[in-house]
């Protein structure tokens, strides 16, 4: 495993800790989130809830023996019990406490759960967060997949407006066909893939990516004549300095001819969705694991999305930090001086990136 410093601090933002399925009423767990455990629990009547781990009376941690008690969390140490707004409610002998659990902003999106971290500037972390996340867009995802990458989310995201790659190592006709749209905390990336199904040739299909921060991105593509969509949501949480949890989860809808909309046929064509989208992550993989971020890259001509992504990512930095500072493409395009040009291998379906 190679030895990795963390040019990028964390970033602010919110970033997913798991899935909601994942947490039924009664259940507690603990999830990873930049160094630190953030432990989660559902009550009886369905409210979810993070907090930080260690019981505020003598220090235990919830995730290894709390359970839940109707609408209340008990510490496994000496019983002590907690509301969902976080005040001590009592104990086995009637005693209570003054003083709360540390909660943290939660919230859920389309099957999955987010927790909110601020910047160092920004106080205790139940304080009220920068931005929200987008609507959550009423689709459950229908397949999902799960993998530790040595990166940074920033470095994951990247991906989506590094448009050189996904030709050369993905082998993927896609291209930019809109120059990308900062908005406050979100940026959208207009992509177009071409990609051949049998049948039909060869089809493009419009993609647009939207970064929530650099927690959430979500892709969109529509094959209208076929009535199918797909939706593909990109999850990067980074677990530590340069260790990243990435999930990725998949919505396909196909509707089928004469049954209408089918669940099953969703599930497998959502499967199958996110097949291709693995085969792309794993072959992202072993080079973010061994790349330098790189503050001043040589940016070529056709690369200043890279750059305006860079700027955009700044804001979830503490001020002062050299996180982002790319800068105008520099670099000279030099053009093929004849010979056959080669193109990219035939495209292998429409995919969530990286
Ligand atoms: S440490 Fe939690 S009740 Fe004592
Ligand atoms: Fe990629």
């Amino acid at each position: 495993m190679a030895e990795h410093s963390a040019p990028l601090p964390y970033p602010s933002g919110w970033f997913c800790v798991g899935r909601a399925r994942d947490l039924p009423p009664g259940r507690v767990r603990t999830a990873r989130l930049m160094g630190e455990d953030v432990v989660l629990y559902r009550t009886r009547r369905g409210a979810v809830r993070a907090i930080g781990p260690h019981c505020p009376h003598l220090g235990a941690h919830f995730g290894a023996g709390g359970r839940v008690r109707g609408e209340e969390l008990v510490c496994p140490f000496h019983g002590f019990a907690f509301a969902p707004d976080g005040s001590c409610t009592g104990s086995p002998n009637g005693t209570r406490f003054r003083g709360e659990l540390a909660r943290r902003r939660l919230v859920e999106r389309d099957g999955a759960l987010f927790v909110w971290r601020g910047g160092p500037e920004d106080g205790p972390d139940g304080a009220a967060p920068a931005w929200e996340l987008p609507p959550a867009v009423g689709v459950r995802p229908l397949a999902w997949w799960s993998g530790e990458l040595l990166s940074h989310p920033q470095e994951v995201m990247e991906n989506s407006v590094d448009f050189r790659h996904v030709a050369v190592l993905h082998g993927l006709d896609t291209r930019e066909s809109a120059p990308p749209e900062p908005d406050g905390p979100l940026f959208t990336v207009h992509q177009r893939t071409t990609t051949r199904f049998p049948g039909l040739g060869a089809v493009s299909l419009d993609q647009p990516v939207t970064l929530a921060g650099l927690g959430m991105m979500r892709l969109t593509a529509e094959l209208p004549d076929l009535g199918s969509s797909l939706l593909v949501w990109v999850l990067p949480t980074p677990l530590a300095p340069w260790r990243t949890l990435v999930r990725f989860a998949v919505t396909a809808t196909v509707p089928v001819p004469g049954v209408g909309a089918a669940r099953a046929v969703d599930r497998a064509a959502s499967w199958l969705a996110l097949q291709a989208s693995v085969r792309i992550i794993k072959q992202d993989r072993p080079v973010l694991a061994h790349k330098r971020y790189l503050a001043q890259p040589r940016l070529v001509p056709g690369e200043r999305s890279i750059g305006l992504f860079r700027r955009w990512a700044r804001q979830f930095y503490p001020e002062g930090s050299d996180a982002g500072t790319a800068v105008e493409p520099t670099g000279r395009t030099v053009e093929p001086t004849g010979g056959s040009r080669s193109g990219p291998p035939p495209a292998q379906g429409p995919s969530g990136r990286p």
